[in-house]
């Protein structure tokens, strides 16, 4: 088993991705046996995708390496990288585009979202972000891709490359290229937005408001939940009563997945109560599970030595295990290298 998956490191680390990817990355971890392994890192390639602060994305991705190893991801145990480090990823990216499809990329919903109706203003780089995101798990033979639903079709159109890859350049006996699976999680695979329930919780909605961070404190926590959209409706019994309510949903869906009950069982215990009551239940429950990760935040984010140790270490490891992919790509397409 080989376990790869990725982050962008622009904004904070909040709830969406902590349920929806992050808890999934340190459980596949913390289940690894030998011979099995984990590469985890930071998106920062993807990340200049969109206009983007150069100062802000450098305290971003060692901010965001802090954040995971708060969220329990061991440097001991997985490999844990940002991508600029490591050369072979754009390299591969460009070997890759070889094959990758315009009407491919041009089906990608993710481009549609982030270009609108300015496709033409848009950087080239976020048009091909699939083909980059393709490369990241490509170049490791990842087996296993642990992501949120909206992430699905990027890991789709990974496959689809590799399997072209593999037709047209290699053969069914000896393939240059694993075909990755997506692993997403049966619950809170899409976290909404705390005030739009029909908006996926984003590092770039404006309002902070919208989302839970993981940094945010007691009382901020608090705070948001209180003021969390909601309908008047006391909460139903049964799951069939969450039927066109997205926003009292999408609160039972994060109960759901903090306590580990499913969504039938937290309705039985919190059917008919209103959101004055059941907000404060869900605020206690969001802090205490944060809190942990919050004081291990805190402690390391500022230790730039050990994060910069961590990322070093990291890539060294990285670097190695993606070497004989990308020599065999470069290999397989007639490059001559010396
Ligand atoms: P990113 O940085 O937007 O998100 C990181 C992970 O969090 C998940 N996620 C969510 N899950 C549930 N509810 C939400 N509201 C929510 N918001 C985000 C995402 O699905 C993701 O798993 N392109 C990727 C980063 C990337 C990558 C890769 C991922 C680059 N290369 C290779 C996997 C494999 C991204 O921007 O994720």
């Amino acid at each position: 088993m080989r376990v790869v998956s990725g982050i962008q490191p622009t904004g904070n680390l909040h709830l969406g991705n902590y349920l929806g990817a992050i808890r999934n990355w340190v459980a596949m971890q913390d289940a690894m046996d030998d011979g099995s392994e984990c590469l985890f890192f930071l998106a920062d390639l993807h990340a200049i995708s969109q206009p983007h602060d150069p100062a802000e994305l450098r305290a971003g991705t060692l901010e965001m390496t802090a954040a995971l190893v708060a969220c329990g991801i061991d440097p001991e145990r997985s490999i844990l990288f940002n991508q600029a480090q490591i050369p072979a990823h754009g390299e591969l990216q460009w070997l890759l585009a070889g094959t990758a499809r315009m009407g491919w990329l041009n089906r990608m919903t993710q481009w549609k979202d982030k270009a609108g109706k300015n496709r033409e203003g848009q950087s080239v780089a976020l048009f091909s972000y699939p083909v980059l995101q393709a490369a990241d798990v490509l170049l490791y033979q990842a087996t296993h891709v642990p992501v949120g639903e909206d992430q699905k079709q990027h890991l789709e159109l990974a496959r689809d490359i590799a399997q072209k890859f593999n037709t047209d350049f290699a053969s069914e006996e000896a393939p240059v290229f694993t075909l990755p699976d997506a692993i997403i999680p049966p619950q809170a695979a899409r976290i909404m937005s705390l005030r739009n329930g029909n908006a996926k919780m984003s590092k770039s909605d404006p309002s902070e408001m919208s989302r839970i961070n993981l940094a945010d404190d007691a009382d901020t926590v608090m705070k948001k939940v209180k003021k969390a959209k909601t309908d008047p409706e006391p909460l139903p019994s049964e799951k069939a009563g969450l039927e066109g309510r997205a926003e009292a949903l999408n609160l039972v869906t994060i109960y759901s997945a903090l306590t580990g009950d499913n969504v039938e069982q937290v309705l039985r215990d919190h059917g008919g109560q209103g959101f004055g009551n059941f907000k404060p239940v869900l605020g206690e429950a969001l802090v205490e599970h944060l809190r942990p990760i919050n004081e291990r935040f805190v402690a390391l984010k500022d230790d730039r030595e050990e994060l910069d140790a961590i990322l070093a270490r990291g890539a060294a490891q990285a670097r190695e295990r993606g070497l004989p992919t990308l020599d065999a790509a470069y290999k397989a397409l007639g490059l001559v290298r010396g």
